[in-house]
């Protein structure tokens, strides 16, 4: 499996992550945006050619973080279904965290739905606080948010600018 940068092509693929993951999906429009703006990390996880006898690539994973400043924040992560429990989004994670910090971040910050208990046990295991809630922060259906906050050690000036993985 391959963790690289996101591009415009990617988008059918991210797109379709999108949808099977979330109620309130982003439209294909939002997600192009974040992959072209330069503040944005947006990464994928590629599946080559031979892994579980696919016959060529195929993007089976997502996540897309914003830094400004000092401070990072995970916007979205999801895994296609059939991809799921095998680590890829732990390996997502620790690649997104290892980018937050050699790009200068003191924290990592993200919201979780109230009942995302995949993704609260995800992000617990690796460190993540509860810090505050946000009530009826999503729709479809609405519901609480969970904001999360990870510390993490910023590192010298960055060998990779923002936006690269
Ligand atoms: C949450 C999500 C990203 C996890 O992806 P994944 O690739 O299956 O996760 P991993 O296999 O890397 O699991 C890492 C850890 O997350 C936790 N976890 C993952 N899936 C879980 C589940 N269904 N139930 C409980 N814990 C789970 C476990 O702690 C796991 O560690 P373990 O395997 O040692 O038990 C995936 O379920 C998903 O895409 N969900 C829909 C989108 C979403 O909710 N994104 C997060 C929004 S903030």
């Amino acid at each position: 499996m391959l963790i690289r940068n996101a591009i415009p092509a990617d988008i059918d693929a991210i797109r379709a992550i999108e949808l099977a993951s979330f109620s309130d999906a982003w439209s294909a429009e939002l997600l192009l945006y974040d992959i072209e703006n330069p503040i944005t990390i947006f990464a994928v996880a590629e599946l080559q050619p031979g892994d579980f006898s696919l016959p060529e690539a195929r993007v089976i994973a997502y996540a897309d973080m914003s830094i400004a400043a000092d401070e990072a924040e995970i916007r979205s992560l999801a895994v296609c279904p059939d991809f799921r429990k095998l680590g890829v989004a732990a390996e997502l994670l620790t690649q997104l965290i290892a980018c937050a910090e050699t790009n200068g971040a003191s924290a990592i910050y993200l919201e979780v739905r109230t009942s995302n208990e995949a993704a609260i046990a995800l992000y617990e295991k690796n460190g993540f606080e509860p810090i505050a809630t946000r009530k009826a922060y999503y729709a479809k259906p609405k519901e609480d948010a969970i904001v999360y906050r990870l510390s993490i050690e910023p590192k010298p000036p960055a060998q990779a600018p923002v936006s690269d993985i």
